[in-house]
């Protein structure tokens, strides 16, 4: 009885500690931590509860009866982060490459419906040579079955994906249907198809970084939100994340303690140039209205011309969209309009409030915007917003041109309080160019054309570059100083936190995706 009672032991000994020493070894000497460190690190000192350990593959074919692990190369389970209930799993590279069989898929989507079923956020930590060759079509099933049970848990849950190592083939498609996806850099990758096929199918030659690497993703393609320098800081984004969402869609973000003193902010007062077309940097505008460093950037390093990303205001989380003049006059464009519409998307799911901060000179011009197709992608944007029924508020800063004056949160689709500052210029197109069109023929008959082009530049401009003639008819409910904005949000949100809005019955709509 002792022997066996000691053979027992042994053997969930094995199966808690995950990965023998020399495996362990080879995971640190690519400076990576193993799943269950990752774990550990993750979430609240021994709150883990891991679900599934004794779990083991069925595949008899190539030897594999002969190579048997524990857990099978994920390791699932629940615990807490600052002491809020998260489901988790982390792939172990450690076992079979972290590869994906059959059962470790089931175990992946037990606690998916777990998660779901009580309404707690997920978090999936990829390391993973992807489909387990051994098993074939088992094995994409597994993944199939993942990710249905993504899209059902979409909008439903906040579902997190760190990327922590290889994660190839069809297996990028479970991260890129969660709402975040986190990368390490020089240790992860994603791609649908890796440089050797590349190499073989189109004779380019190129490295598994610079195919999918974490830069790449955040800078070119958008696949990455953020990316960490290591695996601690990237476990340590997944946590500051975690902080500004709510557990659920049933749920609202946390309200942190905060008492109203007078918030005024001076430093805002002297952002905008005097000369209209001088570019600032609308971080400044940001951190002039928040909760002092309470900023989570996403999609940072993509699409620089807009910002979005999670704060505080009044210790409650918003989602702020704001326009960027430092990088391409803030115009929108095809990347920044996706960026934006799937942010705001995001935010309406899950109950958190949205800010637009507006300075927006219209859309780009251009063959390449035309053609790669900016009238859909400005309308994602325009739709995501047209249908986000969370609190919305928008400031307009300084421009407010063209069509991307109704696009940015106009008043015309839906946001609840729209205010501009002095400096806010609300207009069809910029005074010059509309002087050009409406005074063409008083400037071609002037003596001097020149001058003549300057006085109705100046005349338009003192009609409509400016907040009033908006607010004249409501569609701005009020111009408001700089130093005030950020108490006037504060109780502005605050007035809007019981909004309630009922829709037309349907399945759901068609954004032009
Ligand atoms: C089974 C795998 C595996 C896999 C790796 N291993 N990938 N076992 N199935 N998919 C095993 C290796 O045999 C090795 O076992 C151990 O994991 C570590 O792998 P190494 O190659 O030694 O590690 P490394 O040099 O770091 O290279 C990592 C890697 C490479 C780049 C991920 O292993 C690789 O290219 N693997 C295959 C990737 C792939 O083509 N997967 C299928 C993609 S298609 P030992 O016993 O030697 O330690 C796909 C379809 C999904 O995923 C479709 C969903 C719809």
């Amino acid at each position: 009885m002792e022997s066996k009672i000691k053979s027992l032991n042994d053997k969930l000994a094995k199966a808690y500690l995950g990965g023998g020493e020399t495996r362990i070894k080879k995971q640190h000497e690519k400076k990576k931590l193993t799943a269950r460190e990752r774990i550990n690190y993750l979430l609240d000192d021994h709150s883990f509860e891991e679900i599934g350990a004794l779990v083991t593959h069925r595949t008899k074919d190539f030897g594999m009866d002969k190579q048997v692990f524990y857990g099978d190369g994920v390791i699932t389970g629940y615990g807490t982060i600052q002491q809020r209930l998260v489901y988790v799993f982390a792939q172990d590279f450690t076992v079979f490459g972290g590869s994906l069989s059959e059962t470790h898929a089931e175990k992946i989507c037990k606690i998916m419906d777990l998660a779901l079923k009580v309404g707690a956020p997920l978090i999936g930590l990829n390391d993973s040579g992807g489909a387990r060759i051994q098993e074939g079509v088992r094995s994409l099933g597994g993944y199939a079955d993942i990710f249905y049970k993504n899209v059902q848990a979409s909008g439903v849950i906040p579902q997190i994906s760190g990327i922590m190592g290889p994660c190839a083939g069809g297996a990028v498609y479970s991260p890129a249907m969660t709402d975040f996806t986190l990368m390490v850099e020089d240790s992860s990758y994603m791609f649908v198809t890796g440089p050797n096929v590349v190499k073989t199918v189109t004779n380019e030659e190129v490295t598994s970084e610079e195919l999918g690497g974490a830069s790449t993703h955040a800078t070119k393609s958008g696949v990455a939100h953020k990316t960490s320098t290591n695996d601690v800081a990237c476990l340590e984004d997944i946590k500051t994340l975690l902080s500004y969402l709510p557990q659920s869609n049933k749920e609202t973000t946390a309200q942190l303690p905060y008492t109203l003193s007078n918030e005024i902010r001076e430093s805002l007062s002297s952002i905008i140039p005097d000369n209209a077309n001088k570019p600032y940097d609308m971080h400044e505008v940001i951190s002039g209205i928040i909760d002092d460093n309470s900023f989570y950037e996403i999609h940072k390093d993509y699409a620089e011309n807009i910002i979005v990303g999670f704060a505080r205001l009044g210790g409650r989380s918003i989602g702020i969209v704001a326009n960027q003049p430092l990088f391409l006059a803030g115009v929108l464009d095809v990347n920044s309009s996706k960026k934006a519409a799937r942010f705001v998307r995001f935010c309406d799911c899950f109950n958190i409030p949205l800010l637009v901060l507006e300075d927006v000179p219209g859309f780009l011009p251009g063959t390449d915007q035309e053609w790669n197709g900016i009238i859909v992608h400005g309308a994602k944007l325009l739709y995501a917003l047209s249908e986000a029924t969370v609190p919305r508020i928008t400031v307009i800063t300084r421009k407010a041109y063209g069509g991307a004056y109704d696009v940015m949160n106009s008043k015309h689709i839906g946001a609840d309080l729209n205010y501009a500052w002095p400096s806010a210029e609300i207009a069809v197109m910029g005074a010059k160019g509309a002087a050009e069109i409406i005074f063409k023929r008083d400037i071609q008959s002037a003596e001097n054309p020149e001058e003549k082009w300057k006085e109705k530049e100046a005349e338009y401009a003192d009609l409509f570059a400016n907040p009033y003639s908006a607010a004249e008819r409501g569609f701005i409910d009020e111009v408001i100083l700089p130093k005030h904005t950020r108490r006037k949000l504060i109780k502005a949100f605050a007035s809007l936190e019981k909004k309630e809005m009922n829709l037309p019955k349907r399945k759901h709509g068609n954004i032009p995706l």
